[in-house]
C-alpha cells in the first residue's frame, strides 16, 4: 500500500447554489487509513464537500484527485465503482422492503439472472454481525425497527459496498449511546488495516476527537485548519467552528446540573393514565404541568418516541387515558392540533415538505387560523418570516425552499411552525439532533421562553445533554416503561444512561 499518495484530495474547490457561495476555494486531503472528521455550524457546508466527494454534486469548479489523479465524477455511480461511498444525513432507505434488501438495495447478489435471497440473508446477517447487531431479524421489514436500526442499515450498506472511502454525514444522530459506541469502534476497526479510509461529520465533539485522526474545521464554506485530534482541545474547536467566544459548550451539560423545583406550585394540564399500546409501551401515568419543562429520556427503542405519537394522536393506544385541560383527549392530529397539543417528530423528514416553501411549511397547520376564508400568501409570508426569525432560520427567507437549507435550519422551521400560536402543551422529540452548538442554544432557549409563557413542554430525547440542557423534571422510559424520576436532584449523564440501560453502557475512552 503507497501511503504517501493521498487518497483523494480537494484543490481549490468552490461551490456556489445562486447567491450562497457555499464553499470557498477548499483544500482537503484524506489519507489511507485514517479517520479525517468534518466540523462546522449549521450551514457551514459540510453535507455541499461530501456530496461532491460522492458524486452527487457534480457541477462545481476546482479539482478532484483519486489516488493522485486528477477525476471529475459523473455521478454517484461514478463515485461507487471508484470505491466511495456515502452515508448520508438524511436517511435513505425504503422501510417497507426487508433489512437485508436495505443493506444491498441496487446490487443485490443474483444467480441465474435472480436475485438469490439465501446468499442475501446469509450475507446481510454477518454484515449486521459484524456491527453487532445480531437481534436484527434481516427478513422483517425494516419499518419494524426504529430509526437507529435504519441507520445502522445505511452504514452496513456502506461498509458492504467494499468501499476504500466511507463518508459518514452524521451518522450517530439516530442511535443510542450503546449503538454509537459499538459505531465508533467499528469505525476505527475498519481503517486499522490502512487501506480503507472515513470522513466523518458529527456535531458530537467527543465522538469526533475520540475516533478521528485528523480533524478539518469549516467555517462559513471556508476551511479554517486541519489540525491532528490528539491535540484538539473542545473549546479550541468551538472558538475556530463559531469563530468567537461563546458561553455556551456542549459539554457543559455533561456533569451535574441542578434541576429545579417549581413544577409543584403550576396545574396539571395533560395526565396521562395506565397507557399502553402492545410493542410501544405500557401502562404509563404521569403528569406534565403547565409552565414546566418535563424530560422524557430513554435509549432509542425504549418507546418513549411512540409515546410522543400517542400524544399527537399518530399512534393509538390500546388502553389508558389521557386528559387534556380537565377533557379527555382522543382522535387524530388534527383534532390534537385543535386542542391545543403541538408536536415536533424525531426525525425531521418526516414532518416537513422539502420541496415546498418555508412559509408554506410554517402555516400549514394554522391557514384556517391565519387567513380566515381568505387565503392571504402575504398574511403567510409575513408570519413566517416573524418566526423564522425568531429561531434563526438561515437563510432567513421564507420563500426559500425547505430542501436548500441545512440540515440543522431544516430543524429550526419544524420547531418554528409551533410558534405562530402557542400551544398548551408542546410534544418535542429530538429538537436539536444534528445541530451546532450554537443553533441547540437558540432551540432551548425557545423551549424555555415556551414554558415560560405557561405552555407544557414534554421533551423527548434519547440525547443526555439535550434532556439535561432544559428539562426541570426527568422521567426516564426503558422497555416500554417509566422506569425512574429524577426531581430535585442532582442529575448527570451517567446517571441517565445507568437508569435508562443498567450497567451495560460504556462510553468511549
Ligand atoms: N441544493 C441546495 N440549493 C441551495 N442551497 C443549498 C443547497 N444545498 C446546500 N445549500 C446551502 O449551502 C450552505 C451549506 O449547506 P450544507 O448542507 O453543506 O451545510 P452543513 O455544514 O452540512 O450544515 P448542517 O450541519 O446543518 O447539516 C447552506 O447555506 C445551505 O443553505
Ligand atoms: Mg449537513
Amino acid at each position: 500500500m503507497d501511503t504517501t499518495t493521498p487518497l483523494l484530495n480537494l484543490i481549490n474547490v468552490s461551490k456556489r447554489f445562486g447567491g450562497i457561495h457555499a464553499l470557498k476555494g477548499i483544500d482537503f486531503e484524506v489519507r489511507p487509513g485514517e479517520v479525517h472528521a468534518l466540523v462546522g455550524e449549521n450551514g457551514a457546508g459540510k453535507s455541499t464537500m461530501m456530496k461532491i466527494l460522492a458524486g452527487v454534486i457534480t457541477d462545481y469548479e476546482g479539482e478532484m484527485r483519486w489516488r493522485g489523479q486528477p477525476v471529475r465524477l459523473k455521478g454517484p455511480r461514478h463515485a461507487l465503482d471508484l470505491g466511495i461511498a456515502m452515508i448520508h444525513q438524511e436517511l435513505s432507505v425504503m422501510p417497507e422492503l426487508t433489512v437485508a434488501e436495505n443493506i444491498f438495495l441496487g446490487r443485490q447478489p443474483l444467480k441465474g439472472g435472480v436475485v438469490d435471497w439465501p446468499r442475501m440473508f446469509r450475507e446481510a446477517e454477518a454484515s449486521l454481525a459484524e456491527l453487532g447487531f445480531e437481534h436484527v431479524n434481516v427478513r422483517d421489514t425494516l419499518d419494524h425497527y426504529p430509526l437507529g436500526v435504519h441507520q445502522l442499515v445505511e452504514i452496513a450498506r456502506a461498509i458492504t459496498s467494499g468501499a476504500q472511502l466511507i463518508i459518514m454525514d452524521e451518522p450517530t444522530s439516530a442511535l443510542s449511546p450503546m449503538e454509537t459506541h459499538r459505531l465508533l469502534e467499528l469505525t476505527r476497526n475498519l481503517v486499522e488495516g490502512g487501506d480503507k479510509s472515513v470522513v466523518y461529520i458529527s456535531h458530537f465533539l467527543e465522538e469526533v476527537t475520540w475516533v478521528a485522526d485528523r480533524i478539518t474545521v469549516l467555517r462559513d464554506g471556508e476551511k479554517i485548519t486541519t489540525l491532528k485530534a490528539k491535540n484538539a482541545d473542545k473549546q479550541e474547536l468551538v472558538r475556530l467552528m463559531l469563530g468567537k467566544e461563546t458561553e455556551f459548550f456542549e459539554e457543559s451539560y455533561i456533569g451535574a446540573r441542578e434541576v429545579e423545583d417549581t413544577h409543584e406550585l403550576r396545574e396539571p394540564v395533560l395526565t396521562v393514565r395506565g397507557l399502553s399500546k402492545p410493542r410501544a409501551f405500557e401502562d404509563v401515568s404521569f403528569e406534565l404541568h403547565a409552565g414546566e419543562i418535563l424530560g422524557l429520556y430513554g435509549l432509542i427503542g425504549s418507546g418513549h418516541f411512540e409515546l410522543g405519537e400517542a400524544l399527537y394522536g399518530l399512534l393509538k393506544p390500546t388502553s389508558g387515558e389521557m386528559v387534556l385541560s380537565g377533557k379527555p383527549l382522543r382522535g387524530n392530529p388534527r383534532r390534537a392540533i385543535d386542542r391545543g397539543v403541538a408536536y415536533v417528530p424525531p426525525s425531521r423528514r418526516s414532518g416537513l415538505f422539502l420541496e415546498k416553501p418555508i412559509y408554506q411549511n410554517i402555516s400549514l397547520p394554522w391557514l384556517a387560523h391565519i387567513s380566515g376564508f381568505v387565503p392571504s400568501v402575504a398574511k403567510e409570508v409575513k408570519v413566517a418570516d416573524e418566526v423564522i426569525h425568531r429561531v434563526g432560520v438561515r437563510p432567513p427567507d421564507p420563500l426559500k425552499e425547505v430542501v436548500f437549507l441545512s440540515g440543522g435550519n431544516q430543524q429550526k422551521v419544524a420547531i418554528a411552525r409551533w410558534l405562530v400560536e402557542l400551544p398548551k402543551v408542546f410534544v418535542v422529540s429530538e429538537p436539536t439532533r444534528g445541530m451546532d452548538v450554537g443553533a441547540k442554544e437558540e432551540v432551548m432557549h425557545i423551549l424555555k421562553e415556551m414554558s415560560a409563557a405557561g405552555v407544557g413542554v414534554l421533551l423527548i430525547s434519547s440525547e443526555p445533554e439535550t434532556i439535561l440542557a432544559a428539562a426541570e423534571r426527568i422521567l426516564v422510559m426503558a422497555k416500554g416503561r417509566i422506569v425512574e424520576e429524577f426531581v430535585d436532584q442532582q442529575v448527570t449523564k451517567e446517571m441517565l444512561l445507568a437508569a435508562a440501560a443498567g450497567e451495560m453502557v460504556e462510553q468511549p475512552a
